[in-house]
């Protein structure tokens, strides 16, 4: 009776092909509201250019800085581009620490932080007095009017901090520049991760022109066509789009698939009522998702003996790393134990069972999730070419997508089921987006020259 009770519960989480459809039908008509004018203003997914007309074609040159802020880790970056017959990209890169008290202080503090950042980089590279072209790869959802300027719509995931929503994001990082009175930067571009990410890849695989991070957040980019993009007048050529597709759901459309879980989840975090698909589907939520079914299991007497702990209590504890552990299948139950009593857990040999089965139904769905949303961005690409069959590759980065045992394989297969007329190749970025931003800085750098 037990165990039926919990398949029960777990049973909420599976979902079968004709929801995924649907789900990968639900998406194709948000991507139609972000793009189109009439409707762009009140869509979720929001669809927003980013002013990167072309993947790279290998003529880049130069050397760049980087910024990285947004993803597990916050790095400063020196890319060294060279063109030619032996292209190569040469990168040193330092990770910095983002306390939790200015990712949630003020945007000043925030952004001297920054630049404090900045400073000990250059030094450490011996670098402070060349004016350095520098890419910002700003991994939150911008409305962009140019490369270089883009206005903070909200802060995702674990940042708030404030008087920066509504702030063209570059703006402030020339101000705090400005206030350090140490060195000075050209802010050539700044790039959603997702684009950094795609244009990472494609300087290796040109047939890269789509980017997906599935990580602490969860979004992806493509390159659309001008004419279908009504908030830009030019009808020539692409130009990518970063779709933001975390916010897909927020307008009510996903919830007959939502939990209790889910809505659990959702109404504690940072941003209730926002980023509802980014919460089905990535590492900051993953763990917390499973937090929230443990505790009720425990509150039901399946689990814990019936114990609710206050580590259970504790927001955060499953972070993906130790999912990813749980759910290896090289790993015996004795090792899963031994993971929970790390946290802090007690657990028997058949609370172990059944943590690793909540973890497997949470993150096989946001597996699916994920790729009935891909599915819908390869089928729009392929009829926006008028494609019987389209060959596409799609650039990916994110430690959800890298570290767990699963999720990569189940959201290919479910990509491969759900647009069967696209053969879709997922190619690992090894460089992180810090490369693809500064190869994008490179491009603006040549461009404006070529205006003067
Ligand atoms: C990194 C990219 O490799 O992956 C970042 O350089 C990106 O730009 C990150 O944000 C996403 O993964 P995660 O898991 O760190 O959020
Ligand atoms: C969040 C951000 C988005 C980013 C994604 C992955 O969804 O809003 O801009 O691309 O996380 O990091």
């Amino acid at each position: 009776e037990q165990s039926r009770q919990i398949a029960q519960t777990l049973s909420e989480f599976r979902l079968t092909t004709d929801q995924l459809l649907e789900v990968k039908q639900r998406m194709r008509t948000e991507i139609q509201n972000g793009l189109s004018k009439a409707t762009q203003e009140s869509a979720t997914v929001k669809m927003l250019p980013t002013f990167v007309c072309s993947t790279p074609d290998g003529t880049e040159n130069g050397d760049f800085l980087a910024l990285d802020l947004g993803g597990t880790n916050f790095r400063v970056l020196m890319v060294k581009i060279r063109s030619g017959k032996k292209r190569t990209v040469e990168m040193h890169n330092k990770i910095y620490a983002i306390p939790l008290e200015v990712m949630q202080g003020t945007g000043e503090e925030l952004f001297d932080h920054i630049v404090h950042c900045i400073s000990d980089f250059l030094d450490y590279m011996g670098m402070k007095n060349a004016r350095l072209p520098l890419g910002f790869t700003f991994s939150f959802p911008c409305l962009q009017t140019s490369l270089d300027a883009g206005v903070l719509v909200t802060w995702t995931k674990g940042f708030k901090a404030t008087d920066c929503e509504g702030e063209d994001v570059v703006g402030l990082l020339r101000e705090a520049i400005k206030r350090r009175e140490e060195f000075d930067l050209d802010v050539v571009a700044i790039v959603n991760d997702t684009v950094g990410t795609m244009m990472t890849c494609a300087y290796e695989e040109p047939t890269c022109e789509i980017g997906l991070i599935a990580g602490t957040g969860s979004n992806a980019c493509y390159m659309e066509e001008m004419r279908n993009i009504e908030m830009i007048d030019s009808n020539e050529g692409r130009m990518c789009v970063n779709m933001e597709w975390g916010a897909f759901g927020d307008n009510g459309c996903l919830d007959d698939i939502r939990t209790e879980y889910d809505r659990a989840v959702d109404d504690f975090s940072l941003n209730p009522g926002k980023q509802r698909y980014e919460k089905m589907c990535s590492g900051m939520y993953l763990g917390e998702i499973v937090r929230n079914i443990l505790i009720d299991l425990t509150k039901r007497g399946f689990l814990f003996r019936g114990q609710i702990s206050e580590t259970l209590k504790t927001r955060g504890i499953f972070e993906t790393k130790f999912l990813s552990q749980i759910e290896s299948d090289r790993l015996a139950l004795l090792q899963v134990r031994s993971i929970l009593q790390h946290l802090g857990l007690d657990s028997t040999c058949d609370d172990s069972i059944i943590v690793k089965e909540v973890c497997g139904a949470v993150s096989r769905r946001a597996a699916q999730l994920c790729g009935a949303g891909m599915a819908a961005v390869v089928d729009k690409i392929r009829e926006n070419r008028g494609l019987d069959y389209l060959n596409i590759t799609v650039g990916v980065d994110g430690t959800l997508y890298k570290l767990h045992p699963h999720f990569s394989r189940i959201m290919h297969k479910t990509v491969k089921e759900l647009a069967p007329h696209c053969h879709v190749n997922f190619l690992l970025s090894e460089d992180g987006s810090g490369k693809g931003a500064a190869l994008i800085t490179a491009v603006g750098v040549r461009l404006r020259q070529e205006v003067n």
